[in-house]
Parts: C-alpha cells; structure tokens; sequence
C-alpha cells in the first residue's frame, strides 16, 4: 500500500477525520488545549492500563504522552485491540454514559464498551488489552502529515 497524504490544516479544532491507509482506518484528530490538558487529568485519575504506551504498537518517535509528533494532532488506527470494531470518536467530557467525571474525553468502542483517551490510550477494566496503534506518519510540512 502506498502512503497516503493528508492536509490537517483542513480540520477543525476538536474535530476527526478518518482516512485510509492500506484498507484500515485512521483517526486524525486536531486536539484542542483542553483536549491536551484532558491527558494529564486522566493520568492522574489513575485510570488508564498503559499509561506510558509500554505495551503499545507505535513508532519510537510517538511514544510520549501524546504519542504524537505534534502534539495537536492524534494519528490512531481506527480498529479497537479487542476484536477490531470501529470505536467512536467520543470528545465530550465528563459524558455520564462513558463514567461520568472518569471520562475525559476519547474513544468508546460500542462492540464490548472499551473505553480510550484522546491519545488512544486504553482505559483499565474494559476487554481492550491495548492502546489504539499509531500508524508510521512524518510531516511533509506544517500542514501535510504523510501516513505510511
Ligand atoms: Fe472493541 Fe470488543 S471490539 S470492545
């Protein structure tokens, strides 16, 4: 499969846009501040599987806190580590039906209820074993991501 290109520079803030590459899903979503700050508050909360991406699939170069590049930008493969159903893209905050006040915001996988953060970081106690992968990406520039 070839590498596919994207302009993020089209994505609004807080938005998603799901492209393909090789046949599979990817989540590009452009992370606003408060999005951001969501991933120390769920670090804190103590909450989360794998914190520190461990156990994860992702390049060297996105194993941070926001295993990303840029840091705006999530680049995730859309396919849950259970069985592969595609999660939601579930940004809102403190929703009551995803936990309440636990949920910061992320993933929600309606197959079996694995719950992810706004890096694709799984949550504990949920069937997902893993964190979301993240697909190879560079940029081109500022505003072309390159996947693949
Ligand atoms: Fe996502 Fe089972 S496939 S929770």
């Amino acid at each position: 499969g070839a590498p596919v290109k994207y302009n993020i520079s089209k994505i609004e803030p807080g938005a998603m846009v799901t492209v393909e590459w090789r046949g599979k899903p990817v989540f590009i979503v452009r992370r606003t501040q408060a999005a951001l700050d969501s991933l120390k508050a769920v670090e804190a909360q103590g909450v989360l599987l794998d914190p520190e991406s461990k156990e994860a699939q992702q390049p060297a170069y996105a194993q941070n806190e926001a295993r990303a590049i840029n840091k705006e930008f999530a680049i995730l493969l859309g396919i849950c580590t259970h069985l592969g159903c595609a999660p939601m893209f579930r940004p809102d905050v403190g929703a009551a039906d995803l936990g309440g006040d636990k949920w910061q915001g992320g993933f929600f996988c309606p197959c079996h209820g694995s719950k992810y953060d706004l890096a694709g970081r799984v949550y504990s106690g949920v069937p997902a074993p893993l964190n979301l992968e993240v697909p190879p990406h560079r940029y081109e520039s500022d505003s072309v991501v390159v996947i693949g």
